[in-house]
């Protein structure tokens, strides 16, 4: 008898254990994924982040933005920048996101951004910063950025 209720505790316990290491992982997955200075976890520099990190990707992370940043020569990736999405152009309405840029230029987030009214980019390096002059309604930054128009770039 003793025994049955010593194995019925270690089955209580055991799956107690589990459950509770599983709830964990659940949280560590759901955690925010952003980009800090210094950091040094991501890669593909100057390629469509989003290409990969989407819904069914093969990327874990799906990023909502995402993307490079180079410096004036538009050859070379600048790292520790920052990038800020303001309601208004040139800095100017309310300043709601910042996204760190790290050690390889890159800068990613997995928040979720509120893009419904447009959003305006601005990028500052060490000597400034450059704004975009119209709004976003996406942080696939490379769908237009080493595509359509110019690499994103800062002084
Ligand atoms: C060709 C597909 C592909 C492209 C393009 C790509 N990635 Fe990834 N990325 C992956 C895969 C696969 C992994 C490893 C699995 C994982 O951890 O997501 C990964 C891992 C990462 C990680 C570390 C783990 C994580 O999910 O946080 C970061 C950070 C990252 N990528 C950032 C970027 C950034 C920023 C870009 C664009 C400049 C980018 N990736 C472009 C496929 C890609
Ligand atoms: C739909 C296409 C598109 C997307 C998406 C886009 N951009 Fe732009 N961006 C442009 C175009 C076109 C210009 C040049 C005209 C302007 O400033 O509006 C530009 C200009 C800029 C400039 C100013 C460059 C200069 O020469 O002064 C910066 C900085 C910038 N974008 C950053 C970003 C960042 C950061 C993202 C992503 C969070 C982004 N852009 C997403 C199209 C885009």
């Amino acid at each position: 008898m003793k025994t049955y209720l010593n194995l019925t505790a270690f089955i209580i316990v055991l799956f107690g254990g589990i459950a509770f290491l599983d709830s964990c992982k659940k949280e560590e997955s759901s955690e925010a994924k952003i980009s800090h200075h210094n950091g040094n976890e991501s890669h593909n520099m100057g390629q469509a982040c989003m290409n990969c990190h989407k819904q069914g990707g093969s990327g874990e992370s799906i990023f909502n933005v995402a993307a490079t940043v180079y410096d004036t020569t538009m050859n070379s990736v600048f790292p520790n920048t920052t990038v800020r999405l303001y309601t208004g152009a040139n800095g100017s309405g309310t300043l709601k996101y910042t996204i760190e840029v790290d050690a390889k230029g890159n800068f990613y987030t997995t928040e979720s951004i509120d893009f419904t009214n447009g959003l305006y980019p601005a990028v500052t390096g060490t000597q400034g910063t450059k704004y975009m002059s119209s709004s976003i309604t996406t942080g696939n930054c490379a769908s237009c950025h080493g595509n359509t128009t110019n690499k994103i770039w800062t002084k």
